[in-house]
């Protein structure tokens, strides 16, 4: 029988909640491009619910008790407590939002780990060189939190550009002086705005800005096909490097590893446009933290957003927090309650896959059999 050591954030501060904002989440079909939604043989939660906190469970309990595995949660993540549950598990199932980081030390202090499922989109807490050196398998819930993001990431491009987190502000504090706000308040019509990648969520921002009239650049490591590249009307560049002097706005979209650690450093800041808005929602250390401050203050960027932090959660004197001109939220984009829905079933759907002896779907793998697998594969590389 297998012990599951699931890591959630913290409940609410007033508790878990027992009514909700809406009634039920709309029905999707699918997801773009015709990957299916998660398929567990059976759910034992609310659509809609909060599930990705403690007493959310992801909806796993019955389920696996059930079964008679153990099931251990907690929003504990780095005490002797941690360590001593981490010893004895067979799977680690945490969220980027939270996240257990599983490093090289523990796992190798963790002899019975066998799985790690991310309940999101985004491995790069499990040092995978060494889930590839121990056999550890890795997967995520591809595809579940996507339109999430991307959605976050308009909406983050909007409020940079346009000043709105200002103008709230001035409401909020009694204010009217309206010259403060739009003395920095834009359109993004006519802009050039470029993607660090076109996977998922890259292409689906690509989608979602093309009705704002802007000319829309990307980079990836994979072409997308001419068709889309002709239907959103996209320019395409070998590199970041290449991409970001023509861009008024740059997302970022790509996964953290050692092809795009640290890429947004003093160096490449300094070619971009005296201006320009950086938005990343992909992974704090794809940019250098102190960079990101350095160019806020000179004016070299006009803004800065995102919901990735490193160490998470951040300190509280993180000097993001504090930082000019920036539209900083904690890390929630692809933890809606819609979101959550997706990747508590797709978590269920690996588990019952695992626990069962049959595959789990190719596109949810990042490592299996001691190597890059599956998406893994496709988006990540190894030192
Ligand atoms: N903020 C959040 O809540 C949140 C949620 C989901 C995902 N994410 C982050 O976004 C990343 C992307 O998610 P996705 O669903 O689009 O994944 P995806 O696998 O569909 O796309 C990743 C893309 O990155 C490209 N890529 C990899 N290395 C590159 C490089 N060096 N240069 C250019 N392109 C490169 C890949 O070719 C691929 O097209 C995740 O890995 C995760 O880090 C964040």
């Amino acid at each position: 029988m297998a012990k599951v050591l699931c890591v959630l954030y913290d409940d609410p501060i007033g508790g878990h909640p027992d009514s909700y904002a809406r009634d039920g989440l709309p029905e999707l079909s699918g997801y773009p491009g015709g990957q299916t939604l998660p398929s567990p043989k059976g759910i034992d939660f609310t659509p809609g619910h909060l599930l990705g906190s403690v007493s959310g469970e992801l909806g796993l309990r019955r389920f696996l008790e059930e079964r008679g595995h153990t099931l251990v949660v907690t929003s504990d993540k780095d005490s002797d407590r941690f360590e001593r549950e981490l010893a004895e598990a067979e799977v680690v199932i945490s969220q980027p939002f939270w996240p257990a980081y599983l490093t090289a030390e523990r796992i190798a202090r963790a002899p019975k780990l066998k799985l790690a499922v991310t309940a999101g989109i985004g491995s790069d807490h499990v040092d995978l060189d060494a889930a590839i050196e121990h056999g550890v398998t890795v997967a995520e819930v591809t595809y579940c939190n996507s339109i999430s993001v991307a959605e976050h990431v308009v909406m983050m491009i909007l409020s940079l550009v346009r000043n709105y987190l200002p103008a709230h502000r001035t409401v909020l504090d009694g204010g009217w002086n309206i010259a403060d706000v739009v003395a920095r308040s834009y359109d993004l019509e006519g802009m050039d705005v470029g993607t660090v990648a076109a996977g998922r969520i890259g292409l689906a921002v690509l989608r979602r800005l093309k009705p704002f009239d802007v000319r829309l650049h990307y980079t990836d490591r994979h072409r997308l096909p001419a068709e889309v590249e002709e239907e959103l009307g996209l320019t395409f560049h070998p590199d970041a490097a290449a991409m970001v002097p023509h861009c008024d706005v740059v997302t970022v979209n790509a996964p953290l590893h050692p092809e795009t650690e640290g890429l947004f450093g003093d160096e490449l800041i300094a070619t971009m446009k005296r201006g320009a808005y950086l938005i990343n929602t992909a992974r704090a250390r794809i940019a250098d933290r102190d960079a990101i401050v350095r160019a806020l203050d000179s004016g070299q960027l006009a803004g800065y957003a995102g919901d990735v932090w490193y160490p998470q959660p951040a300190p509280a004197d993180h000097p993001w927090r504090s930082m000019r001109h920036h539209g900083m939220t904690p890390h929630i984009s692809g933890s809606s309650l819609s979101a959550q829905a997706r990747y508590a079933a797709g978590t269920r759907e690996i588990l019952e896959c695992w626990l069962d002896g049959t595959p789990i779907r190719e596109e949810y793998l990042i490592v299996e059999g001691g190597a890059l697998a599956g998406t893994g594969a496709h988006s990540y590389s190894t030192r």
